[in-house]
């Protein structure tokens, strides 16, 4: 089961309490106010699920979400200098 971004040590549970209090609907607005998935984004797309339907523990995907098909889960944040 999968329930936290692992690079940044932050659970999904975490993440959902930040994303109620911000009034937080997507992924790269939840960056604006936590760290989390700049670093391998694989758990980016189990974020997007966080959101979207409030479970905050999941199986593991079978194909996670890819950056071509979902680029908005992707899009680096002025500033954000952890990829180069
Ligand atoms: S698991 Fe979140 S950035 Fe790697």
């Amino acid at each position: 089961m999968v329930d936290r971004c692992i690079c940044f040590s932050k659970t999904f549970s975490e993440l959902k309490t930040l994303a109620a209090q911000h009034r937080i609907r997507d992924v790269a607005a939840l960056q604006t106010v936590t760290e989390f998935g700049r670093r391998c984004g694989l758990c980016k797309s189990y974020v997007q699920r966080m959101l979207d339907t409030g479970s905050t523990i999941f199986p593991v995907m079978a194909v996670p979400l890819h950056p071509f098909e979902n680029p908005e889960l992707f899009t680096e944040l002025p500033g954000d200098s952890r990829r180069d």
